[in-house]
């Protein structure tokens, strides 16, 4: 009988389980003959190195959860004694904690590459839209696993972080009050923070890795030099550009793997709490309800966000209020049709609303606002073309200029503030935003290069 296309012929226990379920060409279709473009660089070691983390986090966790102990009174002592009575407890809790930072290295340098070679534009937009929604799963799984070592930071850290929901007008104090579960951080945030962190996100995170790498199997990788190599094929319709994953990548990849684990190692063994980034010194103190930290902040991932919510003073919210008066006169001149009308009052009516609400709330915002504007990103880039490569010199500085705003938003939300720091990161939230929400403005403007017909590739 003749094979159809997607069909394969294999004998022995493979043609046994390939004739009752898709293995081989499974295999084929997204590994051995799945086609990327040849010139990949460094930077794409960083989505398989995601995938590493995340099964290295999950394995880890898992023998975690076999000796601690999700109980206000027995938490601290529980993690302790994984660190000092369990075999080898010490060094899966060093994996663990070590991992999360990580994984957070691992998804900004990835994140960051799909911004400079324009990976989120047309037809990777879901690809983008699954990666942001990770990126939001995996701001919650820190969160929530933040508490369970039942630390000063832990307890505080959450405090103040719940507490922040208190500040949206009408609904806040009941909400607080129903997601901690009590008038203040207990024993019942705890057990709940607890099931959200090792069951509900992992499955959710899980499920969403599984969609960001089917649509990208969909659509195909994108490479440095932002071009498809799909619109190129040989008579076999296989890209010239392309070569199949497995060999090529699966042993780029083990190379990134391997420089990996030696970074990933030395930190373990010579240095786990990365002067207080990775592990956070008052956090070795057991949790105590009736004694605040002369300062709270959060690990280092979450700081540039956190910059922004204490920038948002009652100084910076009239700032704010300014600007969006200004878009609206500029959609008053600009705008055609029922938007003409429409935007200019909506604008008046948000102005109205943050006239009447605290700055506290409108710095929840401006945080959630950061994040959120990610996955807007594939509508607002009106570039021409995909990668850096082909911009004109100004977007290169516009990319740096980002860059700097929000490593200097994430130093700053590690340091205690004062008038100097606020005003700093005020200029760099501004930027931030200016950044993204500009970019319908100033992304098509300048001199683009002409991208090449074929990807640039130096063999080695
Ligand atoms: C658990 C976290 C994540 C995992 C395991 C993961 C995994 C992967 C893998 C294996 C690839 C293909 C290899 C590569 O291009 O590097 C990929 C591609 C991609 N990822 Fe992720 N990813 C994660 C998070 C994210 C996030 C947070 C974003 C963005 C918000 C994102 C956006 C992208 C994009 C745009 C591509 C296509 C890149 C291209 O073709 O140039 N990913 N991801």
């Amino acid at each position: 009988m003749a094979l159809a296309d997607n069909e394969v012929e294999t004998t022995g226990l493979v043609g046994w389980i390939d004739r009752r379920f898709p293995l081989t060409s499974t295999w084929k279709k997204h590994v051995s003959e799945y086609y990327a473009p040849k010139n990949f660089n460094f930077w794409y070691f960083f989505g398989s190195l995601a995938l590493l983390v995340l099964v290295l986090q999950i394995v880890t966790g898992i023998f975690l959860v076999m000796n601690y102990k999700p109980d206000a009174t027995l938490a601290f002592a529980s993690v302790e004694y994984i660190m000092r009575e369990v075999p080898w407890g010490w060094l899966i809790r060093y994996m663990h904690s070590t991992g999360a930072s990580m994984f957070f290295v691992v998804v900004y340098l990835h994140m960051f590459r799909g911004l400079m070679y324009g990976s989120y534009r047309k037809p990777r937009e879901l690809v983008w839209i699954f990666g942001c929604a990770i990126f939001l799963c995996l701001m919650a799984e820190a969160f929530f696993g933040y508490l369970l070592p039942w630390g000063q930071m832990s307890f505080w850290g959450a405090q103040v972080i719940v507490n922040l929901f208190s500040a949206i007008p009408f609904i806040g104090p009941d909400l607080s009050l129903w997601i901690r579960g009590d008038y203040v951080v207990s024993d019942v945030t705890l057990n709940r923070f607890f099931a959200f962190h090792v069951i509900a996100i992992p499955l959710v995170l899980i499920g969403l890795v599984v969609a960001h790498l089917v649509a990208l199997h969909e659509v195909g990788s994108n490479n440095p030099d932002g071009i498809e190599i799909k619109a190129k094929k040989d008579a076999n319709g296989i890209p010239i550009d392309g070569i199949p994953f497995h060999p090529y990548y699966s042993v780029h990849d083990f190379m990134g793997v391997c420089v990996f684990l030696f970074i990933f190692s030395a930190i373990i063994f010579f240095a786990p709490e990365m002067g207080g980034y990775f592990l956070e010194a008052n956090n070795f103190v057991p949790a105590n309800p009736l004694q605040t930290p002369p300062e709270i902040a959060p690990v280092w991932y979450f700081t540039a966000f956190y910059a922004m919510l204490r920038a948002t003073t009652d100084p910076f919210k009239i700032v704010l209020m300014v600007v969006i008066g200004l878009l609206g006169v500029f959609a008053l001149l600009r705008a055609r049709g029922k938007w003409r009308l429409a935007l200019p009052a909506l604008a008046i009516a948000v102005i109205v609303f943050m006239a009447l609400t605290e700055s506290k709330f409108w710095g929840v915002v401006v945080m959630g606002t950061a994040v959120v504007s990610l996955f807007f990103l594939p509508w607002l880039d009106r570039s021409p073309v995909k990668s850096i490569r082909y911009r004109p010199f100004f977007h290169k500085v516009f990319y740096g200029i980002f860059v700097f705003a929000f490593l200097l938003l994430g130093y700053l939300g590690t340091r205690p503030p004062s008038p100097a720091a606020t005003l700093i990161a005020q200029i760099c939230a501004l930027i931030y935003f200016a950044f993204f929400l500009g970019m319908p403005f100033w992304t098509p403007r300048g001199r683009f290069k002409q991208p090449p017909e074929r990807v640039r590739f130096k063999s080695h």
